[in-house]
């Protein structure tokens, strides 16, 4: 694990079973979007971006789930995502996921870019 890495959070800061969004910090003109979702002791992370339009995915913060809470959802236009790979499996983007973020988790639960 890199010190220098940025944190985005801890994983207890992260509901089971749902997501967060955070800015990406890459020395850019602008944080880089992304979400990050928790399944247990592991995490996903994707840029923000819906395959579709390249629109957030959320409009309201940290809403990224849908009603049933199964599937990472695009607020836009409906599209369902997989929360453990980003493939969209519904909507009009189905077949192309979303762009994965490769984090890790550091011994007191912080999570961080791989
Ligand atoms: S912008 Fe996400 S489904 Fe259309």
């Amino acid at each position: 694990m890199s010190g220098d890495a940025p944190v985005f959070c801890r994983l207890d800061e992260i509901e089971d079973g749902t997501a967060r969004g955070f800015g990406w910090d890459r020395g850019g003109e602008r944080p880089v979007p992304i979400l990050i979702f928790r399944q247990g002791d592991r995490v996903f992370g994707y840029r923000n971006a819906c395959p579709h339009i390249g629109v957030p995915l959320e409009m309201d913060p940290d809403r990224f789930m849908n009603r049933e809470g199964t599937h990472l959802q695009c607020s836009t236009h409906g599209a369902l995502f997989r929360a453990e790979d980003g493939m969209c499996v519904e909507g009009p983007c189905v077949g192309r996921p979303l762009r994965p973020v490769p984090l890790q988790i550091g011994p007191s639960g912080e999570i961080q870019p791989a």
